[in-house]
């Protein structure tokens, strides 16, 4: 537990202000009055800045490309991509490895070897890992979502599922994304697109939190949701949810905020009061996977002003985590505009995370870290 938590409104005003400027270390404007290059060395990361128990994280691009990018994995491949991922984060989440698709493609075959080395590579680079995801409606393998399986295989298969992944990682997750998602905009559980709850019942959300306990009992086990940015009836629905669990002994340790924010609408101003509500109810909380898009000019490049304003609400979003108690754990959904999901997803938005496509950081990027360096003095 920290205590500290007061940002000022100076610190982010200056970072806001600042221009685009490469990666390296001479070129840094907060480093440019600096008497010594290396006054500041220790805190010009993000994860050195990040005040003590706080975790720093992004999501690990890799396990195939997105339409029209044609990289290779670039985990694997893209040697400036793996530096910065070692250099600044102290927390990682594989963005797709992990999930069904990738892991457990055929009914009698696992395919450890991506996320294997992500939690490898984090443990070379002293970091946590954040595990996604165990029950999730989307990115299910075909073998899974068509197979004819009667009500007691199914139970067998998410059981046997959880048990091996999570056995195989046991000590080395910080925390799992149990449960993704499962609830829709009107607070409904989506007892349709989610298999599990669909042909189970919602009796076997429980199950799988017993399942992944039993499997890790060190790992923090977290609901993880997007549009639940503040009070609303998607965290109404997942608070009494999981008050319920806590009642039964079900060990559900989290709830985390995926927000993915857009320009298009206002920053979530009920972001802190709703992490609050989960930390009063005795959860940990987190930020697992913030990443602000916004519409791109015709010439793709954003202004000056779109990358202030984006800067603006990552600050808020990591803000919003530094002030409440038991949220130690903020992620971003990538650091690289070159990888990042958004494009793909969203016509004509992108520029969604705190570099460029050549791993130039953004104001977002210095906001982040003046925030981080801020809160470390506290
Ligand atoms: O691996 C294949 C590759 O072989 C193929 O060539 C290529 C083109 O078709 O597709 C590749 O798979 C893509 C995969 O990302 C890997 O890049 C899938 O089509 C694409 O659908 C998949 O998108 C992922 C998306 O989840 C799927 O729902 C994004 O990368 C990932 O960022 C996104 O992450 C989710 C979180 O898990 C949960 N919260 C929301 C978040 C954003 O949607």
């Amino acid at each position: 537990m920290r205590h500290f938590r007061f940002i000022t409104a100076a610190f982010t005003a200056a970072a806001l202000t600042l221009p685009l400027v490469a990666t390296s270390a001479s070129a840094d404007p907060s480093r440019g009055h600096q008497s010594s290059p290396h006054a500041h060395a220790r805190y010009d990361r993000l994860r050195q800045a990040a005040p003590d128990g706080f975790v720093v994280g992004t999501a690990v691009a890799g396990g195939g490309h997105h339409l029209e990018q044609d990289y290779p994995d670039p985990f694997t491949s893209d040697k400036e991509y793996r530096k910065v991922l070692g250099q600044q984060f102290s927390s990682v989440s594989p963005e797709n490895q992990m999930k069904w698709e990738y892991i457990h493609p055929e009914q009698n075959r696992y395919n450890f070897a991506m996320a294997d080395d992500i939690v490898d590579f984090a443990e070379r680079h002293h970091q946590v890992v954040r595990g996604h995801t165990l029950l999730w409606h989307s990115q299910n393998p075909t073998w899974l979502e068509e197979g004819d399986f009667s009500d007691t295989e199914l139970r067998t298969i998410l059981r046997k599922h959880i048990k091996t992944v999570v056995g195989r990682y046991a000590g080395r997750i910080q925390q799992w994304d149990v449960a993704n998602e499962i609830f829709d905009e009107a607070g409904n559980l989506r007892t349709e697109e989610n298999i599990w709850i669909r042909e189970l019942g919602p009796g076997i959300i429980a199950d799988a939190f017993r399942w992944a306990h039993e499997a890790d009992p060190k790992a923090k086990l977290f609901f993880n949701d997007y549009g639940v940015e503040d009070v609303n009836a998607k965290t109404d629905a997942y608070y009494e949810l999981i008050k319920g669990l806590r009642k039964q002994r079900v060990p559900v340790h989290g709830f985390s905020s995926q927000a993915h924010l857009s320009t298009r609408y206002g920053f979530p101003g009920g972001l802190e009061d709703s992490l609050r509500r989960f930390d009063e109810l005795g959860l940990e909380t987190a930020i697992t996977e913030l990443d602000v898009r916004m519409d791109l000019p015709e010439s793709g490049e954003p202004t000056g002003a779109q990358l202030r304003q984006q800067a603006d609400y990552y600050q808020q979003a990591l803000s919003a985590c530094l002030a409440v108690d038991g949220c130690d754990s903020f992620t971003i959904w990538g650091f690289t505009d070159k990888y990042s999901w958004v494009p793909v997803f969203f016509e004509g938005e992108g520029s969604a995370t705190v570099m460029t496509g050549e791993f130039v950081r953004k104001p977002a990027f210095f906001a982040l870290r003046s925030a981080l360096q801020e809160a470390r003095k506290h």
